[in-house]
């Protein structure tokens, strides 16, 4: 079904509805309509069915383009190009949807439900009074609390239960759903949320899935949020995203605060690229939903000990899944909420652009912090101990970047640091560009999503990157290549970890599918950086004549890398071995090396 939509929509017709496109050649081009542009960048190639613009990087087939410009899910979009093309699909009543999506959906109404009745109680009525001079105090304006939908939980113990209740919502549904408690001994509920400022949390479809409540004096605990239920995880939630998606893609930035009121005060000040994580610590899967709207990503916290112990730690978590991270430490001891409050969209501005750190700069100036730096001993400990993150930059033109900034700060000569990493490098075996395919961390992309990275990257593209890129061109056009490449190479070869993400999605689809063609897999990728590199290897020439020829020679050349790798690493490890007086190892070990000769 989904692939009778596909093959009867036409991509360069479909688009032309919101893109006034120009026949060039193989492809058409125009003005992209996700990034602010006056040269046109944005491409759509029928051919192949795909969209894709150099400008953002922005990419996909049909559907991804219907999902983004009209803010559907997949399945949505799918629907609405049926119906724009007029091919009837099943309707939703036909298939009775299962029990546990009945009781989720139930709870996305009753949540609504709960959020209407909150904020009418804020607004209206003398109950909501002393919520509404709350706010005032905090000077937060009428346009926030109507688009947060903020509102007012009264003190008694059954508003809202029994309001749900005239509305046919059980109070045993009504506790299910995290808004309703049980009382000791069984008998009855009261509401979980009393006598407080109420915030409703959507997820990114822009779907309430749960609720946090402010206290208004010092009680505790200050804030109370809903329990982890059918809809809710708070490892799973950015609270603003759903108003924040659209303004992070256009500025090619998010910034991640710890709370709600930071959220709501940047937003009424124009920063509309703000979420938060609620209070706590990031995970894989808020990396994962930022990377679908940007992989550049600022972590804003307070500059307390505790707030740059959680920015680090979920600087690293955001980096394992890819995203390019700083943080901004705000100084005073204030939140993002206190520091704009106070000093202004202006100061916070500058703020951002002045302050925000990468995470090797942050780790050194963390270092100067402790360290005596007046002396050279001093100075080199505070290098030693961002070396580590220095020796993974791949990209070169960055890596010097750091290199000079270090240098300035410490006062050291360019000789010294070179020297040092150089020195690291052979310690540890990796060189720069190649070597560290072991290496788990990674985390660079040499097929890159900037632009301008890209650039610097097409100066240092070397042979083997040109082969590995060539190679997996190949395999895009050419599925059934895969196994032949899985069989010499194994799927997880190549240095660039997302090329190795990609081919394993062209061989599972494969598999799956039976077929694997470009704009195909679109329909498996939903974050930016997987996107940007497929949009970035589909612009490549393809191989023509002979490719076979070059298909193995490609081939030949990886291989021949990947021997060398290991090579390095066994001697090295024949040498620990020794060191370590294991004979047993060594003897492995160079057998294993022997065989390599
Ligand atoms: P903060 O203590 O920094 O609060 O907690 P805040 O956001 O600055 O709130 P105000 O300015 O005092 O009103 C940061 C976030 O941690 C979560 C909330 O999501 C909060 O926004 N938190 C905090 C809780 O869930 N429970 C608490 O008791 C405290
Ligand atoms: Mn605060």
């Amino acid at each position: 079904m989904v692939e009778d939509v596909r093959t009867a929509a036409d991509i360069v017709q479909i688009i032309s509805d919101y893109v006034a496109l120009k026949k060039k050649g193989r492809y058409y081009t125009g003005l992209c309509p996700f990034h602010h542009e006056d040269t046109p960048s944005f491409t759509v190639t029928p051919d192949k069915q795909i969209f894709y613009c150099f400008g953002c990087n922005v990419g996909g087939n049909v559907f991804k383009f219907i999902m983004l410009k009209e803010n559907l899910t997949f399945p949505e979009a799918v629907r609405f190009l049926a119906e724009r093309i007029g091919i009837a699909l099943p309707s939703p009543e036909e298939k009775t949807p299962s029990r546990a999506q009945q009781a989720r959906d139930k709870a996305y109404v009753v949540n609504k439900l709960a959020t209407d009745y909150w904020h009418k109680l804020l607004l209206k009525g003398s109950a909501g009074a002393e919520a509404r001079d709350y706010l005032n105090e905090r000077s937060l304006d009428e346009t926030v609390i109507e688009k947060f939908q903020l509102g007012f939980s009264a003190p008694q113990w059954d508003g809202l239960l029994n309001y749900l209740g005239k509305q046919g919502v059980s109070h045993s549904e009504a506790e299910k759903m995290g808004l309703a408690l049980a009382k000791e001994k069984g008998n009855g509920y009261y509401d979980r949320f009393r006598n407080r400022v109420m915030f409703p949390i959507w997820n990114h479809h822009g779907k309430v899935v749960g609720f946090g409540g402010r206290v208004m004096d010092g009680s505790v605990p200050k804030y109370l949020n809903s329990p982890e239920t059918e809809l809710f995880s708070k490892g799973n939630t950015l609270y603003g995203l759903n108003f924040a998606a659209k303004s992070i893609r256009e500025q090619e930035q998010a910034i991640v605060v710890e709370g709600y009121l930071d959220v709501i005060r940047a937003h009424q000040y124009g920063f509309t690229n703000v979420v938060a994580s609620l209070g706590t610590a990031m995970t894989p899967e808020h990396g994962k939903l930022l990377m679908r709207y940007t992989r550049d990503v600022v972590i804003a916290f307070d500059a307390d000990a505790a707030g740059i112990r959680a920015a680090v730690r979920g600087l690293e978590i955001l980096q394992e899944v890819g995203c390019r991270v700083k943080v901004l430490a705000i100084p005073d001891g204030k939140d993002p909420d206190e520091f704009i409050a106070k000093y202004g969209a202006e100061a916070f501005k500058q703020l951002l652009q002045t302050h925000s750190k990468s995470l090797i700069i942050f780790k050194m100036n963390q270092a100067m912090a402790s360290r005596d730096t007046s002396t050279v001993k001093g100075k080199l400990a505070v290098f030693e101990e961002v070396l580590p993150n220095l020796a993974r930059v791949r990209n070169q033109v960055e890596q010097e970047e750091y290199l000079s900034v270090i240098g300035r700060e410490l006062n050291l000569s360019w000789e010294t640091i070179k020297g040092e990493l150089n020195k690291y490098r052979a310690e540890t075996g990796k060189k720069p560009f190649a070597g560290d395919k072991f290496d788990k961390n990674r985390h660079n992309t040499y097929i890159s999503a900037s632009p301008g990275e890209h650039r610097n990257l097409g100066l240092t593209e070397t042979a083997l990157e040109r082969a590995e890129l060539t190679l997996v061109r190949l395999m895009v056009e050419n599925p059934g290549l895969v196994s032949q490449v899985k069989q010499r190479l194994g799927l997880d070869f190549f240095r660039d970890i997302q090329l190795n993400r990609l081919v394993q999605l062209i061989d599972q689809v494969y598999l799956e599918k039976g077929s694997c063609k470009p704009d195909q897999l679109y329909n498996y990728i939903d974050d930016s950086v997987l996107t940007a590199v497929l949009g970035r290897l589909l612009t490549r020439e393809m191989p023509t004549d002979h490719w076979e020829q070059q298909f193995n020679d490609c081939l030949a050349m990886i291989e021949k890398a990947g021997v060398t790798d290991r090579k390095t690493i066994l001697l090295k490890e024949i040498a620990e071995a020794e060191k370590a007086g294991d004979f047993q190892r060594v003897i492995e070990l160079t057998t294993e090396y022997k065989n390599l000769l």
